[in-house]
């Protein structure tokens, strides 16, 4: 099994950007996390981040993985075009947040991918895309991972 963990933008910064909320992990220490995790269930993942939204939208088109994990970062609560990409490939996907977005500005509780992801992880930092990855890896095995 393949699975993509698509994340949005500024998420490159993630470990010197706003460390009170987003902790002082970087990006690739968390990509690290993934693929450890990852091989010691079998996974194949392939971790992709940009900064703009067509780019991540021409990544879900390739249509090449079984299974996502997107953190959309911005793009959560602004982004009709991203959800629209996410459905028209039809692979499910896990959204993860590292802070939780429905505790801070009121302008964060507005999610246009929620309702359409197969779960949620949300304010757990790093480990959230470790459960979103045993998350896809149960459904998988029980046959619910479309
Ligand atoms: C985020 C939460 C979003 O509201 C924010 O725009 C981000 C990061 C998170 O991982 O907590 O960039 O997705």
């Amino acid at each position: 099994m393949r699975v993509l963990v698509l994340q949005g933008p500024n998420l490159n910064l993630v470990g010197t950007r706003e460390p009170h909320i987003y902790g002082s992990t970087t990006l690739d220490e968390i990509h690290a996390m993934i693929r450890e995790h990852a091989a010691s269930l079998g996974v194949e993942v392939e971790t992709y981040q940009s900064n703009h939204e067509g780019d991540l939208i021409d990544r879900l088109h390739r249509r090449d993985f079984d299974a996502a994990i997107v953190n959309a970062a911005g793009l959560t609560h602004t982004s009709v075009s991203l959800r629209d990409a996410l459905l028209a490939v039809e692979r499910p996907f896990v959204e993860v947040h590292l802070s939780d977005p429905a505790k801070r500005e009121a302008f964060r509780s507005v999610n246009f991918l929620q309702d359409v992801a197969v779960a949620s992880f949300v304010g757990m930092g790093p480990r959230g895309y470790l459960l979103a990855l045993d998350e896809i890896v149960r459904r998988d095995s029980t046959g619910g991972a479309r």
